[in-house]
């Protein structure tokens, strides 16, 4: 087991992506704190992983909030002892052109896809500075090199990648690796709430900007996660890993 006793908190884990995460690391023995704003996927996610044997707890909150960040950690600890790995996973989109982008759409992608990795990166750090150890895992996006009607999202997403070589830097004496993962496009509501016609006119142009021709599933990500979340990859940190089918090669 990869993973055996380790602690792990991932961030808006209740479907998606998230879910991947923690289901792949239960099976390699770590002890998981599901977190999501979404009480009830948050609960079916922590019954799937007990009902597998695996050891869980549930704790309903929003990463944007510092209280609820901070209440996270302390569940976290109370229940398990200490944190080892956290996964910086939930994220929003508000997707529009930038003329029509209002101030509610930036501040609400920003609160939870920057503000929130910032809370969870700043207790995370207090406990494995502490510790002398840690793997603080980051998921931005390929969207972080622009994209059309996404200017919120793409602002948040690259200011993950500069959150996470700089916390690299500071935490890296410390035995702590933070590194981030730029997923392509993957195949969860996220993308599945896009309009029907741009999920079509994507898929028909699959063949020619996805090298390997196919959309990402939440095990894709759960894979390289569980590498970086793993000590077979002690001697990274500060990487961007792009997992994407080669889009942005
Ligand atoms: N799906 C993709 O194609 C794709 C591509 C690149 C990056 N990503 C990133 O991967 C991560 C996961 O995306 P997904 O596709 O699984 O999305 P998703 O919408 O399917 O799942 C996101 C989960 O996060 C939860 N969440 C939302 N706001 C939260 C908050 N404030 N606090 C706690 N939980 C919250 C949601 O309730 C949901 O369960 C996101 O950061 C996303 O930006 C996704």
């Amino acid at each position: 087991m990869r993973l055996k006793d380790k602690v792990a908190i991932v961030t808006g884990s209740g479907r998606g992506i998230g879910e991947g995460i923690v289901l792949r690391f239960a099976e390699e023995g770590a002890k998981i704190v599901v977190n999501d704003v979404n009480e009830a996927d948050a609960k079916s996610t922590m019954g799937n992983i007990k009902a597998k044997g695996g050891k869980a707890i549930a704790v309903v909150g929003s990463v944007s909030s510092r209280e609820d960040v901070q209440k996270m950690f302390d569940a976290a600890v109370k229940e398990f002892g200490t944190v080892d790995i956290v996964v910086n996973n939930a994220g929003i989109t508000r997707d529009v052109m930038m003329h029509k982008m209002t101030d509610d759409h930036w501040n609400q992608v920003i609160a939870v896809n920057l503000t929130g990795v910032y809370y969870c990166m700043q207790c995370a750090g207090n406990i494995m500075r502490e510790k002398g150890y840690g793997k603080i895992i980051n998921i931005s996006s390929t969207s972080a090199l622009g994209n059309v009607g996404q200017l919120n999202y793409s602002a948040s997403k690259a200011g993950v990648i500069g959150m996470t070589k700089t916390a690299a830097k500071e935490l890296g004496p410390k035995g702590v690796n933070v590194n981030a993962i730029a997923p392509g496009m993957i195949w969860t509501d996220m993308m599945k709430s896009m309009k029907p016609e741009v999920i079509s006119q994507m898929d028909a142009m699959l063949p020619f900007i996805v090298p390997l021709n196919r959309k990402g599933s939440p095990q894709d990500i759960a894979n390289l996660a569980l590498f970086l979340a793993s000590d077979e990859s002690s001697f990274i940190t500060g990487q961007v890993i792009f997992c994407d089918g080669g889009m942005k090669i």
